[in-house]
């Protein structure tokens, strides 16, 4: 048995240790959110938050998640600014990536409230986009930031 807090609350989960978080999350909790991309670490649509930092839950075995804090798509409000500034610019094209993406964007926007252009293609070049909609997610960072900055929740 194993004991994961995800989206504040608490799962006891009959999984053996080595099991990859994301097959936790979408097949024992249900939330189907958080995507399957390549497995392998590359891609970022499997990217959930790990005590608040942007971790590719592809490679995470379940057991280093135990005991930590969990955060899937779901678990973030649909009033963040992030989750905003996506629907207004309309960011997403397929979607498939979108989920990551956000992910991603949440925990830079934490870390680094205004970011540049630079930082932003730093840190979001790991979370591909078949769709190519790179400029709408960096554009939509930046309005996150500001309606953060303007007294939005981050
Ligand atoms: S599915 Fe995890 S990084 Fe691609
Ligand atoms: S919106 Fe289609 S893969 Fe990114």
């Amino acid at each position: 048995m194993i004991s994961l807090d995800v989206n504040g609350k608490t799962y006891n989960i009959d999984v053996g240790p080595e099991a990859p978080l994301l097959w936790v999350i979408r097949e024992h909790l249900g939330l189907s959110g958080t995507k399957f991309g390549c497995g392998m670490a590359l891609c970022g649509a499997c990217t959930v938050h790990i005590d608040g930092k942007a971790t590719r839950s592809c490679q995470t075995p379940v057991k280093d998640a135990a005991g930590k804090k969990i955060t899937t798509i779901e678990g973030i409000p649909d009033d963040h600014p992030v989750k905003k500034a996506w629907i207004e610019d309309e960011v997403p094209q397929c979607g498939y990536c979108q989920p990551g993406q956000i992910m991603e964007a949440v925990a830079l926007l934490k870390e680094n409230p205004n970011p540049g252009d630079d930082d932003i293609d730093n840190v979001m070049s790991g979370n591909l986009c078949r769709c190519g909609t790179y400029q709408r997610i960096r554009r939509s960072i930046h309005s996150a930031s500001k309606m953060m900055a303007e007294g939005g929740k981050s």
